[in-house]
């Protein structure tokens, strides 16, 4: 992979005509290792977030020996990069094969479910395979409420009630049972996870029985930009947060068994930036080679506002306007989709011109692994970069919207 001090310099050396990633093994790093220097237990990486190779190996160099995964795909992906992580199958709802699969084939012994059905499911493959139900560890999902940027409970997660009912069959079959809760992803209030750990607690009473552990899930945030046309959302830095939520579980009394988190885009939020190209503007909007359904979904669905930074092509002799004029422009996508517009403006200087550049940081979580290949565009283009996107600056043009709390 070629590598560069900054996106400028890739961007002016390379003159990248379709999207280029790119990628800060050193920034994953060091906010792996700050995640797991903070919470007071287990860090199993999301691997739904970003599952390159690059970033799961990266991962297991920084340190990171467990991984939350969803499916075959990333059982195999992980395996890959990892001969022994360890791995926990906490997708809520599985296909009974990739049970098996996961069971038999991977060595998985700790999953999530939220249903009775479900509990039948992996009990047919434990009785199948002569397992010992007191191998395998079973947290339950508790639904939850809280304010985030994506609501995860409307799909999965048991009411208490029902989770109490369900931990204690568990535990009648001989499964190990734990807790767990996935807050929403990119949380705004610190607070979300205190509901969930009451809750927790409401039901580790009422089933009476011995848990082995507490999962807290996801939902971490990282950090974005803010539109200067709209109030700025608070989002509370990780330390301010991870210190809440340690006061919390020593509150709520789960500070005596083992614990685990599954962050996501805390994690791999700041390790990528996307140098894309415009490719024609016209009045205020430029159209792009990148779009939501490429790398740039998660900020059309989530509403995120994500720092850029302009870089404008020195090939251009003459330009209109003013440059220190920054001014709002709509973003279409480079499909024939029409609803490909992104939900929030780019404010970028007005001098902005078909061919130039614009580095798109914090990009990511939630962006190469919901690329799709629809229209036939699939960005993959990746080069290496070691300066933090932050800490560039805004030599030619001017960062965007940033508040770059950090
Ligand atoms: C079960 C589970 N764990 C962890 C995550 C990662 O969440 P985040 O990226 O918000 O940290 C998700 C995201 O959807 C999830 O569904």
């Amino acid at each position: 992979m070629q590598r560069f001090a900054t996106g400028t310099e890739a961007a002016l050396a390379l003159r990248p005509d379709h999207p280029l990633y790119c990628f800060r093994p050193e920034v994953l790093k060091e906010d792996a290792r700050q995640f797991m220097a903070l919470f007071p237990g287990e860090t199993a990486y999301a691997v739904k977030t970003n599952g390159e190779p690059m970033v799961l190996k990266t991962l297991v160099e920084a340190g990171v020996r467990i991984f939350d995964v969803a499916s075959p795909g990333e059982f195999a992906a992980v395996r890959e990069a990892s001969p022994d992580a360890e791995m926990l199958y906490m997708h809520p709802v599985k296909a009974q094969s990739d049970i098996r699969l996961a069971l038999e084939t991977y060595g998985i012994r700790v999953m999530s479910l939220d249903h009775e059905d479900e509990i039948a499911k992996v009990l047919r493959i434990v009785r199948a395979m002569d397992l010992d139900p007191a191998s395998i560890t079973i947290f339950v999902r508790l639904q939850t409420k809280g304010h985030a940027m994506y609501e995860l409970s409307k799909k999965f997660g048991a009411a208490p009630g029902h989770a109490v009912e369900l931990v204690q069959r568990l535990d009648k079959i001989g499964f190990r049972v734990g807790l767990c809760f996935h807050v929403g992803s990119q949380v705004e209030e610190a607070e979300s996870y205190e509901l969930a750990l009451k809750s927790a607690d409401w039901v580790r009473n009422r089933a009476g029985v011995e848990l082995v552990g507490l999962d807290v899930g996801g939902g971490f945030p990282a950090t974005y930009g803010s539109s200067p046309n709209r109030k700025p959302v608070h989002v509370p830095p990780l330390t301010e947060l991870m210190g809440q939520l340690r006061d919390n579980i020593t509150e709520w009394g789960f500070d005596d068994m083992p614990l685990v988190a599954e962050p996501g885009r805390v994690v791999v939020a700041r390790a990528f930036s996307l140098i894309v190209r415009v490719l024609l503007r016209k009045g205020k909007r430029l159209y792009i080679n990148d779009g939501i359904w490429a790398s740039l979904s998660d900020s059309w669905t989530g509403k995120i506002t994500l720092p850029a930074r302009f870089i404008p092509d020195p090939a251009r002799k003459t330009r209109k306007g003013d440059a220190e004029n920054i001014v709002a422009f709509r973003v279409c996508g480079a499909t024939c989709d029409s609803v490909d517009i992104l939900s929030r403006p780019f404010w970028l200087p007005e001098t902005v011109e078909t061919g130039d550049w614009i580095e798109i940081g914090h990009i990511g979580a939630y962006s190469l692994s919901l690329r799709t290949r629809f229209n036939g565009f699939y960005p993959d283009d990746f080069v290496e970069v070691t300066t933090p996107f932050g800490d560039e600056g805004a030599p030619d043009g001017f960062a965007s919207l940033e508040t770059m709390a950090d």
